[in-house]
């Protein structure tokens, strides 16, 4: 399978919403990531509801939606119904884990789980089989623009090595400080899937940098 790249809206131009998903829809890239912050779980507030509905409208690509937000089953059937693909909530987050993600699932929708920087892979050993994403967090979450956390390649190593043993199908993506001098390297590591904000939308031309990206990841 190709590796992929999702681009987070994170660091778009709110003011510039639908041009910067057009710029999206017409690159390279797979997925767009669409970051939810509550102000809870991270200190931050990003965007909500009406801006993702927004999203959906110009949205021609696959709508990774992580949400960084505590009591995520509340919303679950509210993000299947503006258009989320795949759903990402954070074990740290969630006390009943494998019910969130047989909630996500049952809507229709890829389930994926998000570790912080401090949360040690085997915290997944019991639900592997049940997921389809593993989000490694490679800053603490909350802001983009921040540096990556290199301690990320080791986890990434030892999820591989646990997605592999155990016959589970789940997908490898990398969300944090993410450039071209990592990419190949992550990749390398085990990655599939790579979460690019600042390092795409802060560049002189968007559209190149994912079409970069992507040949990194995949040569
Ligand atoms: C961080 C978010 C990331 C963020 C990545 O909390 O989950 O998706 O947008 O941004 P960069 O690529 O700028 O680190
Ligand atoms: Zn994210």
């Amino acid at each position: 399978m190709s590796k992929l790249i999702a681009p987070s809206v994170l660091a778009a131009d709110f003011a510039n919403l639908q041009r910067d998903i057009e710029m999206i829809n017409n690159s390279d890239a797979d997925w767009i990531h669409i970051d939810v912050m509550d102000g809870v779980f991270v200190p931050n507030i990003s965007f909500g509801i009406p801006v993702i509905k927004a999203i959906q409208k110009h949205a021609k690509k696959t709508m990774d939606v992580h949400l960084m937000i505590v009591n995520p089953d509340q919303y679950i059937s509210t993000f299947k119904n503006i258009g989320a693909n795949n759903l990402t909530v954070h074990f740290e987050a969630c006390t009943h884990l494998h019910r969130t993600i047989q909630a996500i699932q049952k809507e229709g929708m890829k389930a994926g789980v998000a570790l912080n920087p401090h949360t040690p892979i085997s915290v997944l050993e019991d639900v592997i089989m049940d997921i389809d994403l593993i989000c490694l967090m490679s800053v603490n979450p909350g802001f983009g623009g921040q540096n990556f956390i290199e301690n990320t390649y080791k986890k990434i190593i030892q999820l591989k090595h646990m997605i592999e043993q155990s016959g589970s199908s789940a997908l490898i993506e990398i969300d944090g400080g993410v450039t071209d001098q990592n990419a190949h390297k992550l990749i390398s590591a085990g990655a599939d899937i790579l979460v690019a904000g600042s390092f795409v939308f802060k560049s002189q031309n968007p559209s190149e940098t994912i079409q970069n990206l992507r040949l990194l990841a995949n040569s």
